[in-house]
């Protein structure tokens, strides 16, 4: 059997919906922010029972928006070293000064207790990113933490489409979110990104800032720094149709999951991060440590050279503060956390239409690539 590292689920039917509504768009005239990119933003909102949503080019345009939209430039963000670059990068081109932070071990996300040494009166805003669609459950203090110091919190939501905590969805802990539609995601359009708010001042200004900071669509004044952070309607369109299964692909997710958390058990090499009970994960990504002792390069190249099994990418393989780009910002940093959890974590492979042969194959393969390795080793 081959598992891949990821699939992307469109259906033949879902196929066929788009290829008849792309002619529809190619007809009409309106190619961009029309009827189909007000339907996802309005489905989307539902779907994350959110009061506002504002579709745009990409999670990291989203994320820099909502950055505008609060006020960062010539201050601090905090954010966390177990992040994809794109948290950071949206910080720097929003004008501010990125602040690294460690993580949580149970979440691999902020939480109070990593962010408040950080906190001072230059702090504009704090990013919490929910790693692999994990809401960690102590977000609600470090809400209050931001909210007595007067911070912003913001959520970068890139992985965490129709993730809960306590019944609440991602989007609604922050004053804002910022959601990724990158092909990997949990709901894609190719390229894109979603920004969910109750607030309307930043639904309002986000509409500004994606259309080149333009006081309305068809108009020509400029009254902010905007840029070209447009959906186009043909993206709308697929992101519609993908998003429509959303409860579908959750649900399959949530099945693989504890055929991993049970079959793990019996792997001494390698631990699940559990997920706390009132959180319910969209599992975007299954994410396990390796103890010291395993090679994750070299149990990466077993599994996939010996039993067809592609691991997919980390989150994160490197911590922001070694990446290179970063080097000024991060000098002399040390987050021990931070540096072990992306030094040891795997990502199980899990689709969203992933079957329980396939799930049960990579735990077998996963224990017996781990043995194979210990008896190279003490051979
Ligand atoms: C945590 C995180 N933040 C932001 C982004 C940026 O999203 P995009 O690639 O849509 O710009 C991603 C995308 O992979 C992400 O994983």
């Amino acid at each position: 059997m081959q598992v891949p590292a990821a699939r992307i689920v469109f259906s033949q039917q879902d196929q066929q919906e788009i290829h008849e509504q792309m002619a529809g768009i190619l007809s009409s005239g309106s190619l961009t922010l029309g009827r189909h990119t007000r339907e996802f933003e309005d489905t989307f909102a539902a779907a994350h029972r959110a009061p506002h949503a504002v579709a745009v080019s990409s999670g990291t345009a989203a994320l820099e928006i909502i950055l505008r939209s609060v006020g960062v430039a010539g201050r601090d963000v905090i954010v966390p070293s177990n992040t994809f670059y794109a948290t950071a990068a949206a910080v720097t081109h929003a004008g501010g000064r990125v602040v690294l932070a460690d993580v949580d071990r149970a979440t691999l996300a902020l939480s109070a207790a990593t962010v408040e040494a950080s906190l001072t009166s230059n702090t504009a805003a704090v990013v919490l990113v929910h790693i692999g669609g994990l809401i960690p459950p102590n977000v609600d203090e470090l809400r209050r933490l931001c909210d007595r110091r007067g911070v912003p919190l913001v959520e970068d939501a890139a992985h965490a489409h129709g993730s809960t905590f306590d019944g609440r969805h991602a989007g609604s802990f922050g004053v804002a979110a910022a959601f990724s539609f990158y092909p990997t995601k949990v709901v894609t359009c190719g390229e894109g990104g979603m920004i969910v708010t109750a607030d309307e001042q930043i639904r309002d200004d986000a509409v500004v800032y994606r259309d080149q900071g333009k006081a309305g669509f068809l108009g020509n004044v400029h009254i902010k720094p905007g840029y070209a952070w447009r959906m186009s309607e043909i993206h709308a369109l697929v992101g519609k149709v993908h998003l429509r299964h959303l409860d579908e692909f959750l649900a399959v997710r949530a099945r693989i999951a504890p055929l991993y958390d049970t079959g793990l058990a019996e792997i001494p090499d390698v631990d699940p991060i559990p997920v706390p009970a009132a959180c319910t994960s969209n599992y975007y990504k299954y994410v396990a440590l390796l103890s010291p002792a395993l090679d994750r390069s070299m149990l990466k190249k077993e599994l996939k050279e010996h039993y067809g099994v592609s691991l997919s990418g980390e989150v994160y393989e490197m911590p922001l503060h070694q990446q290179p780009v970063l080097a000024e910002e991060a000098a002399q940093l040390s987050l021990p956390v931070a540096e072990d959890v992306c030094a040891r974590q795997i990502c199980l492979p899990l689709h969203s239409d992933m079957t329980e042969d396939e799930a049960r194959y990579v735990v077998t393969s996963l224990g017996a690539a781990t043995t194979d390795l210990a008896d190279r080793a003490e051979s």
